[in-house]
C-alpha cells in the first residue's frame, strides 16, 4: 500500500519495517506498493519505482527479509496515467504546479481526471511503445530484485484502467472505443511483461471490476477481459472497484468487491483474489471455503496490525511458525505430550475432571488443548457457580504469569477443593522440551 515515502523512488528503512513486519506477522505474500515504472508515472514524488537499475538493486534488502521470514515478495508495478504528480495524501493530495516540482501527466485521453487537475498529455503510438518498453523491464528488474509476484496495477482509476474505461478513454484510434480497442494497449502490456516473466512465477492483474457508473467500464467487460488475461497467462485477477473519476459515489460495506471476484473466478474460470473491506478471519475463512475467491488480499486491516495473519490462525485454530525470537509469545504442541493417563496419576484417579484454560483471548496463541474448556481468568466464577463442589479441575495457563495457581487458588477460596494447577504453562512445557498436553482430555 503507497507509503509515499520513497527518495527518487527508492525504498527507506520505513519500507523496510513496514513490509518485513507484515512478513514476520505471517502473510503468506507481501505486496510492495504500487512502483512507478517511469517518474512521470508517480502519483506524489515520494512513490515507489523501479525505472532504474539502482532501485532493483535497493529493493532486494526488502525482498530477502520478507523471504527470510517465510513470506513471498510481491511487488505492484504502477503507472498513475492522469491521476500522477500530486501531493501526497497528508497535504491534501491536490495536482502539483511545476513550481512545487509537478509535471504534466499522460493518458489515453487529453482528458482531466476533475476539474482542478491538469489535462493529461494524450498518449502518442510512440509514447506508448515506450511505455510498453518501461513496464517489461520494470517486470526483469523486479525478478532481478527478488520479487516473486508481479501485479500489474490495472485498476483504481491509473494510467491501465485509464485505457479500458469509456469515461478516460475517447481515443479515436485503434486503443479506443470498442471493447476490444480499449483493452488492446493493456493487453500488449501484459503479453510483454509475461513474456518477460519466468513462467513459473506468478502474475496478477488488479483490475477495477466496474467504474459504479453506467458510462464506465463494467463487470460484464470485467469477465471478458479476465478470460483474455487467462489466455495471456495471468494466474490471478485481483478483483478491486472504482477509482475513475471523483465524483462517483460507491456503495461500500463489508466484502463488497467479493462477488465480483466471485463471478469473474466462475465465469472466467480463473483465479480471483477478493479485497475490500475484509477484516475478520472468519469472514476471509469463509469466503474461501464458499468458492467465492482462491486469496484474500486485506489493506487497512494489514495495516491496522500487522499480526492480523497470526491472530487468525490462532483464531481459526491452525498451528502456524513464529520467528524464534517471538517463540516465547506462542506454544508448541510437542509430540511428547503428557497423557491422560500422566495427568491422572498426577490428579485425579480415574474420577472426571475438567481442564481449565483461562488465558485471555488475547493470549491463546497456541497450545490449545483438546477437550479444554476456554474460560478467561475474569469469568471463572460465574463459570464454575453452577456446578457441584466437588468437581475436580486443573487450571491452566500461559506460564510464567502464575495465573493459573491463582485460579486454582480462586476456586479453592471459594468451596471448589479439588481445583489443581497444572505446574508452568504452554510455553515453559515446550521450552524445557517437556510436554504440552495431549488433546483428548475429557471435561466432567
Ligand atoms: C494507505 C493506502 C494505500 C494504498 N495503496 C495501494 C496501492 O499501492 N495499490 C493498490 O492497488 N491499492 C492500494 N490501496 C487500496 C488497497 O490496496 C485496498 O484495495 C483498499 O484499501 C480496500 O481494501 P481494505 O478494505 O482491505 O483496505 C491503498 C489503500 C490505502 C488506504
Amino acid at each position: 500500500m503507497c507509503q509515499y515515502s520513497s527518495r527518487d523512488g527508492h525504498p527507506s528503512d520505513w519500507h523496510l519495517v513496514h513490509l518485513g513486519s507484515r512478513a514476520v506477522g505471517g502473510a503468506g505474500l507481501v505486496m510492495m506498493e504500487a512502483s512507478a515504472v517511469s517518474p512521470e508515472g508517480r502519483i506524489t514524488p515520494f512513490d515507489m519505482g523501479i525505472w532504474s537499475d539502482d532501485h532493483a538493486d535497493s529493493l532486494q534488502r526488502i525482498t530477502q527479509f520478507i523471504r527470510q521470514y517465510g513470506s513471498i515478495p510481491g511487488i505492484q508495478l504502477a503507472h498513475a496515467g492522469r491521476k500522477a504528480s500530486t501531493q501526497r495524501p497528508w497535504e491534501g493530495g491536490r495536482p502539483l504546479g511545476s513550481e512545487q516540482g509537478g509535471w504534466r501527466p499522460i493518458a489515453p485521453s487529453a482528458i482531466a481526471y476533475s476539474s482542478d487537475f491538469p489535462v493529461p498529455q494524450a498518449l502518442s503510438i510512440i509514447g506508448m511503445r515506450s511505455l510498453l518498453e518501461s513496464f517489461t523491464w520494470a517486470a526483469e528488474r523486479a525478478l532481478r530484485a527478488g520479487f516473486q509476484v508481479l501485479e500489474l496495477h490495472m485498476a483504481h482509476g491509473y494510467l491501465l484502467h485509464e485505457f479500458l474505461s469509456p469515461i478516460a478513454n475517447r481515443r479515436e484510434d485503434d486503443y479506443g472505443g470498442s471493447f476490444e480497442n480499449r483493452c488492446r494497449f493493456p493487453l500488449e502490456v501484459v503479453r510483454s511483461v509475461r513474456a518477460a516473466w519466468p513462467d513459473e512465477l506468478p502474475i496478477f492483474v488488479r483490475i477495477s471490476a466496474t467504474d459504479w457508473s453506467d458510462d464506465g467500464w463494467d463487470l460484464e467487460e470485467s469477465i471478458k477481459l479476465a478470460r483474455e488475461l487467462k489466455k495471456l497467462g495471468v494466474d490471478l485477477i485481483d478483483c478491486s472497484s472504482g477509482g475513475i473519476a471523483p465524483h462517483i459515489e460507491i456503495p461500500q460495506e463489508p466484502g463488497f468487491q467479493v462477488p465480483f471476484a466471485a463471478r469473474i473466478r466462475e465465469e472466467a474460470h480463473i483465479a480471483t483474489g477478493a479485497v475490500g473491506m475484509i477484516t475478520e478471519a472468519t469472514q476471509a475463512e469463509e469466503l474461501l471455503k464458499e468458492g467465492s475467491a482462491d486469496a484474500v488480499l486485506l489493506g487497512r486491516a494489514l495495516l491496522r496490525n500487522p499480526y492480523w495473519a497470526k491472530q487468525a490462525a490462532t483464531e481459526l485454530a491452525v498451528d502456524v511458525a513464529w520467528p524464534k525470537p517471538y517463540e516465547r509469545i506462542r506454544t508448541h504442541k510437542s509430540p511428547n505430550s503428557i497423557s491422560l493417563a500422566d495427568l491422572r496419576a498426577l490428579f485425579f484417579g480415574e474420577e472426571p475432571f475438567t481442564v481449565i484454560d483461562v488465558r485471555s483471548i488475547s493470549e491463546f496463541c497456541d497450545g490449545h488443548i483438546e477437550g479444554a474448556l476456554r474460560i478467561p481468568y475474569e469469568e471463572l466464577l460465574s463459570f464454575v457457580s453452577s456446578l457441584p463442589k466437588d468437581s475436580n479441575f486443573i487450571t491452566v495457563s500461559n506460564g510464567g504469569t502464575g495465573r493459573s495457581r491463582s485460579a486454582a487458588d480462586l476456586l479453592r477460596s471459594h468451596g471448589w477443593f479439588n481445583a489443581r494447577r497444572l505446574e508452568g504453562g504452554y510455553y515453559q512445557w515446550s521450552a524445557a522440551g517437556l510436554p504440552s498436553i495431549e488433546s483428548g482430555l475429557l471435561a466432567s
